[in-house]
């Protein structure tokens, strides 16, 4: 039954609510492999075998927000806060160009210390050394006129997980924070028209499959271009710290799912599953991702960007992680795609 389930949702791209928790729930391994061969083929119809690079840059590691999952968040004391000058920031971005980067992902905690004249200058020299490389923002929840202004000096990009799609969930798990201005940043950085990146957690304290559930019907009604799927790790200095993790098997199905439900969408196959299994990312590239975003961040800062524990690649070179990514997509199958990577439609909707 679930099998067909998996046929329908493929030819259709949708699915009723009660066969999507089906799926969710499925553990049948015959299922499961159906599941991501068939996110995987819906893929190479869109993206055919590329993987999209990334470069991440963490820049700050300091915040004003208080996430009950994440190691950064602002009550958490045993935290060694660092920030890149404008200087260090340019020098990644030079590295990552030499090594053949095309996508600048700057990452960063709510940070004020980057007021929006600053961050407007970055944005602006990152573009004018760099016009062709795209330039993706994911710094949390601003004013409509702060993303508006990123966006005039040259960003194209925003990456915003909406981390769950039930807003009591996402209120518990955010002390301060809110769903609605959440949802609310998501559209205005929309409408401004920016490549939007949504995204939410899997394995959260509290989460259930209907919660996932929801979370598939957001991202088809919101359509974003970009999709951040990960497992939850507990850290220890955080609130969340005695709550087991999400799981590999949860994650990979959510990944299948949301390529068979929003096809077009931009899949990253996410450190926080490589940290959780060595081959997590290869595994969720079978199952229909098809950007990895390697670390460009100077390696002395590497590990203090702990949102969660023994996260990888921390004490690794950015060209060491340039090579192990490539020999890791060449095993799926699949090849690296250096250029920029845009939404497969974007050329033609904009
Ligand atoms: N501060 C910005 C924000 O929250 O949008 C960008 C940086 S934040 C560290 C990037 C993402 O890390 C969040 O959207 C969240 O989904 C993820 N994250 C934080 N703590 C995590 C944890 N313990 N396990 C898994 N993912 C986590
Ligand atoms: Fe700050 Fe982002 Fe961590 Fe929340 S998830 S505490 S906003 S860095
Ligand atoms: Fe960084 Fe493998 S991708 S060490």
């Amino acid at each position: 039954k679930e099998l067909k389930y998996i046929d329908d949702l493929f030819e259709r791209e949708d699915l009723e609510d009660e066969k999507l928790l089906e799926l969710i729930e499925a553990k049948d391994q015959v299922v499961l492999e159906h599941l991501y061969s068939k996110a995987l083929e819906k893929k190479i119809l869109h993206y055919d075998k590329s993987i999209y690079m990334r470069g991440l840059l963490e820049f700050t590691n300091i915040c004003k927000q208080n996430c009950k999952y994440c190691g950064l968040r602002r009550d958490n004391m045993n935290v060694d806060r660092y920030r890149l000058t404008e200087d260090q920031i340019m020098d990644c971005c030079r590295e990552g160009y030499r090594l053949g980067y095309r996508t600048f992902v700057l990452q960063g905690g709510e940070d004020s210390h980057y007021s929006d004249d600053r961050l407007v200058k970055i944005i602006t020299n990152i573009r004018s050394s760099f016009p062709e490389a795209a330039i993706t923002l994911s710094i949390g929840e601003k004013s409509y006129e702060s993303y508006e202004r990123y966006f005039q000096a040259g960003a194209d990009r925003f990456l915003l997980r909406h981390e769950t799609a039930d807003e009591k969930l996402y209120n518990s798990l955010h002390p301060g924070g809110s769903y609605k201005n959440r949802v609310r940043c998501l559209k205005d950085l929309k409408k401004i028209g920016y490549q939007i990146g949504a995204g939410f957690i899997t394995g959260l304290p509290g989460q259930t499959s209907t919660h996932l559930v929801k979370d598939l019907r957001f991202l088809k009604e919101l359509d974003p271009h970009m999709i951040g799927i990960g497992p939850f790790i507990p850290h220890s200095e955080t609130p969340l710290k005695n709550f087991n993790g999400g799981t590999v098997e949860l994650t990979l199905k959510m990944v299948a799912l949301t390529r068979l439900m929003i096809p077009k969408a931009l899949l990253p196959s996410t450190t926080a599953l490589g940290t959780i299994d060595s081959q997590g990312r290869e595994k969720a590239i079978k199952a229909g991702a098809n950007v990895v975003m390697p670390n460009l961040s100077p390696t002395d800062v590497r590990e203090k960007y702990e949102i969660y524990e023994n996260k990888i690649c921390t004490g690794d070179e950015a060209a060491h992680c340039r090579q192990c990514i490539e020999k890791r997509i060449n095993s799926t199958g699949s090849y690296v795609d250096m250029g920029r990577g845009d939404y497969v439609d974007w050329n033609a909707s904009s």
